[in-house]
């Protein structure tokens, strides 16, 4: 216990008197140029294809890679499947499961990583470029991101963990805040990362019973229109998706800030980005500077990609994504 805060602590100070915390981490844009120089294309050709015939797709691989993120850090443990040593991995926690899309494409782009460079490319590093490139296809091929990579593989894929630090739906604004502190992000981070609710779809069971079961602040006519999509009570049974962004349902671009202006967001999270003068102003900015979103959701990604990153002894290259080796 005392020994590994010491180890904590003696890496954060080596970390601050380096440069940047992708530098801190060993995180490089490039880092597969001599060991694996195809696999970004790679990693895209397979999020094109998957993207192209579905773009809900495209939704489920960046929530991913922010899920993967938050529960010990970018390191693939979010992809890891049940065993009987661990019956309970992340993938099977509440905010995953049964939501979280997009484990086929990971699959496919491992496969063919593996063929062209065997046991070289982490998993971790796929799902942060697979977040990237789903991106890049949704924006219409304008958001460009320059992922660094260089990850490792984690061990341990625990569901109680993704329940503790993945933020709910029903969360209010300093809880968000708080959420992503501990992850290292500000306030303006959670708000500029919170634009990805510009795509992909909600199950009814994520927001009904906090937005239309009780007075909120939502619009009346956003409103009944989703009491139409949904039941009043939803149960795995009977749990339909509606889309986020009523608007422009499959493209990332700031349209979710308009929405959040006119009251149209599915969840008390996102409302809740109007409680402070501050963070309104952010929604007010990226709603109105054409440009502005994109260019600082892109920085953000990235920033989020660098979350407790392993190296060295903490990780391993996997050899396929949803199992450990041995
Ligand atoms: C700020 C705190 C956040 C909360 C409380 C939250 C919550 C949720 C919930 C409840 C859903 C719907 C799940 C379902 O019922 O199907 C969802 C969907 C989604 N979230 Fe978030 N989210 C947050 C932040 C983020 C971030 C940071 C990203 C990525 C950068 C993200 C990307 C997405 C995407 C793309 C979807 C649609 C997924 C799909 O269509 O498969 N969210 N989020
Ligand atoms: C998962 O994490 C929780 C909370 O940190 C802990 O109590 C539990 O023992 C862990 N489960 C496993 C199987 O490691």
């Amino acid at each position: 216990m005392a020994a590994a805060a010491w180890l904590k602590l003696s890496v954060a100070l080596t970390c601050a008197l380096l440069l940047s915390s992708s530098a801190c981490h060993g995180l490089q844009v490039g880092y597969y140029k001599k060991t694996c120089p195809r696999v970004e294309a790679i990693v895209r050709d397979e999020v094109k294809r998957f993207v192209y015939k579905n773009a809900g797709i495209g939704a489920g691989l960046i929530r991913m890679f922010f899920h993967d993120c938050f529960v010990q850090g970018c390191d693939a443990s979010v992809l890891l499947d049940p065993t009987p040593a661990n019956p309970q991995p992340e993938k099977l926690s509440p905010p995953n499961f049964p939501s979280l899309r997009g484990f086929e494409v990971i699959d496919a782009a491992k496969d063919a990583v593996e063929k062209a460079c065997p046991g070289v490319v982490s998993c971790a590093d796929i799902v942060a470029f697979a977040g990237r490139d789903a991106a890049y296809f949704l924006s219409r091929m304008t958001m460009k991101i320059n992922m660094p990579a260089g990850r490792l593989d984690g061990r341990v894929s625990n569901s109680t963990e993704a329940l503790d630090n993945l933020p709910p739906p029903f969360f209010n604004l300093d809880q968000l805040i708080d959420s992503f502190a501990a992850k290292g992000l500000t306030a303006e981070d959670m708000v500029v990362l919170s634009g990805a609710h510009t795509i992909g779809v909600s199950h009814c069971s994520s927001f009904v019973s906090d937005r239309l079961a009780v007075p909120s602040d939502i619009n009346t006519g956003f409103a009944n229109v989703l009491r139409r999509q949904c039941p009043a009570s939803p149960s795995p049974a009977n749990d339909p998706t509606v889309n986020q962004d009523v608007v422009t349902p499959n493209a990332l671009d700031n349209q979710y800030y308009k929405n959040v202006l006119a009251h149209k967001v599915l969840f008390t999270s996102d409302a809740a980005l109007l409680a402070t003068p501050a963070t309104t102003q952010m929604v007010r900015d990226s709603a109105n500077i054409p440009g502005q979103w994109e260019a600082k959701f892109n920085k953000a990604m990235v920033k989020m990609g660098a979350i407790e990153v392993k190296t060295g002894h903490q990780g391993e290259i996997r050899r396929k994504c949803r199992v450990v080796n041995h």
